[in-house]
């Protein structure tokens, strides 16, 4: 006797779609891992900023805050047993708030803990206005072997009006004591559509930038978030047009330059592109430690995705005991898989290979073949039988573009 006799066709057909369903997805190998660890403090908090970052008044606790980092990161190590980590980012607020002595104990209390790539690349985030002749050189004897500069720009005016704590020559000093201190691999944060910027001064952030010779350039577009002090008292901002003609004019002084354009905020000279970010851009997992940290990690046992944050707050993060740290997690539905690898790979200049898709998605391609046909027929995206990339239209409609991965999906 048949057993599936008895059983209406709906019936049937919302088992088929129950089985479906639990296996969720198929992940044939694990994606590359990093691990990103937050610093929550800076000296005073940036009108734009809505990072997870606090005045720090008076003296750190450093020690206090490592042993916490360290607690943190052996509650989660059973997750990614054995998995080599490829990179490491140490960003804020702003570590370089921390001293040489604090950050070499946090990189060796690391390495002793996880299987770290002998060239892993370990970035750590500096502000100008903090860095002391020879701190560079005492950070690179740490192992430290790529810093991440916060410039914004190189004009008076405009680091006042951002309520930066550094000059323009702070941020030129801290640019060349990193190629005093040997750092072949620096890049250069810097912002444009400031407040009251013309497109002329914007050009000519760009272009001290690349005097400075760092080997990657980050230009990021001013946004105005949520609960930040410029939402509640908005500066007056370039318009639209002006914006548009500074990220295309900025860009083409950077591409002349021998700064390859790899990611919509991201210029890279050969060879030296962001190994963190692009991981986080290819959907690879990572562990994040310290206040307000998030991670991302897939599991071929369970075949599934799950993300998880810390506390936020540096004083709940300090107070957690072992296996406290974590504040949430959810597991990636596919839609949540296929919308957030979208919002990560479409950002980049040379596109994604369907492979890579069904790799790290642990899907299969047809999960996105109308939503890819949707969004080519509206020129947001060209793909043939190996590579999708987003169009220069498409990444004018950016959010446009992700959306129709959203909409088709649900
Ligand atoms: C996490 S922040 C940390 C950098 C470091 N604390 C500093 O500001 O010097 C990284 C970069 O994000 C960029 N950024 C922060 N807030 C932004 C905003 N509202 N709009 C655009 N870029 C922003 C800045 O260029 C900043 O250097
Ligand atoms: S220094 Fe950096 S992290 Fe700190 S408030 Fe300013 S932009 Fe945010």
């Amino acid at each position: 006797m048949n057993i599936l006799s008895g059983f209406s066709d709906k019936e049937l057909q919302s088992a088929y779609i129950d089985a479906y369903n639990m296996k969720m997805f198929n992940f044939t190998a694990l994606p590359p891992l990093s691990l990103y660890v937050h610093i929550p403090w800076c000296v005073r908090k940036c009108p734009y900023c809505d990072f997870n970052s606090h005045s720090s008044d008076g003296e750190l606790p450093e020690k206090q805050y490592i042993a916490s980092l360290f607690a943190d990161l052996e509650h989660d190590l059973p997750d990614i047993w054995g998995r080599p980590v490829q990179s490491i980012f140490i960003g804020g607020g702003t570590p370089s708030l921390f001293s040489a002595e604090a950050i070499d104990e946090l990189i060796g209390g690391l390495r002793m803990r996880l299987n770290l790539d002998p060239m892993a690349e370990i970035t750590l985030e500096a502000n100008p206005g903090t860095i002391e002749t020879g701190r560079f050189a005492e950070f690179k004897n740490t192992g430290i072997n790529r810093l991440s500069i916060g410039c914004q720009s190189f004009n008076n005016e405009h680091l006042q009006k951002l309520g930066r704590i550094h000059n323009a020559q702070d941020a030129i000093n801290a640019a060349e004591s990193a190629h005093a201190a040997g750092f072949d691999n620096f890049n250069l944060d810097l912002m444009f559509g400031l407040p009251e910027q013309t497109l002329q001064a914007a050009m000519k952030d760009i272009e001290q930038a690349i005097a400075l010779s760092p080997s990657h350039i980050s230009h990021y577009q001013l946004t105005i978030e949520p609960n930040t002090m410029f939402h509640h008292s908005p500066p007056v901002l370039p318009k639209d047009e002006t914006n548009w003609a500074m990220q295309e004019q900025c860009e083409q002084l950077l591409v002349e330059a021998g700064y390859g354009h790899y990611e919509i905020s991201a210029h890279a000279k050969h060879g030296k592109q962001c190994q963190h970010n692009l991981n986080y851009w290819q959907f690879g997992d990572y562990l994040g430690i310290g206040a307000g940290a998030h991670a991302k990690i897939s599991s071929a046992a369970e075949q599934n995705i799950t993300r998880s944050w810390k506390h936020k707050h540096p004083d709940k993060f300090l107070a957690a005991s072992t296996g406290k740290h974590i504040s949430g997690t959810s597991i990636l539905s596919r839609q949540d898989a296929v919308f957030e690898f979208m919002m990560n790979a479409l950002r980049l200049k040379q596109g994604f290979t369907k492979t890579l898709f069904t790799e790290r998605a642990g899907l299969p391609i047809h999960q996105i073949s109308k939503a890819l046909d949707v969004a080519e027929q509206r020129q947001l995206i060209t793909h043939d039988i190996s590579r999708i990339q987003t169009t220069e239209h498409g990444w004018h409609f950016l959010n446009d573009l992700i959306a129709v991965f959203l909409e088709e999906e649900s």
